[in-house]
């Protein structure tokens, strides 16, 4: 847990000036994966760890920003043309890059990050980071904001600074997360429903797999390029069709002959995956786990042969919870290729679940699973 005091303190004593300090939070999705970017579902929501900013505006153009993790101070200089780097500011570079294109007047900063989100587990450090920092420029700017615009200005941060060409998801919801809640996400209308999360008798429990495979980037990269593919093809019978999304079950059955064996399995993938998020929403206001646990692991199988975005762990972890009392559904979360489950556990059995996981795991690939129970809490905000 970060302590205030404490933070605000260090900031001082690298720029010599008090700070404001705005957050944003990490974010776990429950249902909906692969879907964002078919301008499809999702259901994500915001959880209790965040990345902060402390942040007071300069004189001058200059950025400089330091980290609780990381030595030594990044500068660089609004009024020059800002570029990618291998840093760990290089999401502050694009974040701040965007938002300039988007004709906002920023002012120079001081900045400095500390974050209690892990690093590539897949609980979206990076939008948290980049919402963080975009809240902080925006606000000792003067300016207005619109989280809408916000995340799509960290979208296209993530898609031009890191080279991910990600959906919306994970900056929507470090935005507008609700506490108490998750959003079922229209990625087309880019719309949203908060539907409650009852947890008087459940809990939301994250498994990290601690395993990060190379292959993340270029295969995501790869399977939205699959999708696109598949809806060139399936647009020469279903004619007016824009993407997944508008492509009916039913029309699919029809169809999907038509596709190449992995296409296919590609869109099959989407189609069926937003229909279990509808699903899992209908089945969560009624607070019956059951159902929703089924979704959850359906929707593991589907990206695991037919998306094929999941990898040995994260299989092994779905398994051994399948096998624990207790547990209501479990599935990878996030982009795939390592990184967490998000598995849904009954309270009383909450530490039964940890330990025997936990030990499972390690005997299975000598890896120690980092689980965390967690809350859904808000979206990006400036702190008091
Ligand atoms: C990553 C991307 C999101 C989304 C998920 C998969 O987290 O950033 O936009 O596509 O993968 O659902």
């Amino acid at each position: 847990m970060i302590v205030f005091q404490e933070f605000k303190e260090r900031f001082r004593r690298v720029y010599g000036i008090e700070p404001r300090v705005f957050s944003a939070p990490g974010r776990v999705n429950l249902i909906g994966e692969h879907t964002d970017y078919n301008d499809g579902f999702v259901l994500p929501m915001a959880i209790d760890r965040r990345t902060y900013v402390a942040a007071a505006p300069r004189q001058d153009q200059r950025v400089r920003c330091a980290s609780t993790g990381f030595d030594g101070l990044v500068e660089f200089d609004l009024s020059a043309p800002l570029k990618p780097a291998e840093d760990w500011a290089n999401h502050v570079r694009g974040m701040a890059a965007c938002l300039l294109r988007d004709e906002f007047p920023l002012r120079g900063a001081d900045l400095l990050v500390s974050s209690e989100v892990p690093v590539g587990a897949g609980l979206s450090s990076s939008a948290a980071l980049e919402i963080a920092v975009g809240l902080a420029l925006l606000k000792i700017s003067g300016q207005p904001v619109d989280p809408v615009d916000l995340a799509l200005a960290a979208q296209r941060a993530e898609q031009e600074f890191a080279g991910t060409q990600c959906g919306i998801m994970d900056q929507y919801i470090a935005c507008l997360g609700i506490a108490g809640h998750a959003l079922l996400v229209d990625c087309r209308s880019l719309e949203y429903e908060a539907v409650p999360i009852d947890l008087s008798g459940t809990r939301i429990v994250i498994c990290n797999s601690m395993v990060r495979h190379d292959l993340a980037a270029g295969e995501y990269n790869m399977r939205r390029a699959e999708c696109e593919k598949a809806v060139r093809r399936l647009a020469a019978h279903l004619p007016g069709i824009h993407s997944l999304r508008d492509v009916e079950s039913e029309e699919f059955d029809l169809w999907a002959g038509a596709l190449p064996e992995v296409i296919r399995r590609r869109a099959n993938h989407v189609i069926t995956e937003n229909a279990r998020t509808l699903a899992a929403v209908e089945a969560l206001r009624k607070s019956d786990f059951t159902q929703f646990g089924k979704l959850m692991y359906a929707s593991h199988e589907s990206l695991r042969d037919d998306y094929e975005v999941s990898c040995r762990e994260l299989d092994l972890l779905v398994e051994i919870a399948r096998g624990c009392a207790g547990v209501f559904g479990a599935r990878m979360t996030g982009g795939g290729f390592g990184g967490c489950t998000v598995n849904l556990v009954r309270g009383d059995q909450v530490e039964n679940f940890i330990t025997t996981i936990t030990q499972a795991y390690e005997r299975e690939t000598g890896l120690k699973a980092d689980c965390y129970v967690c809350q859904a809490s808000g979206g990006a905000r400036e702190e008091q």
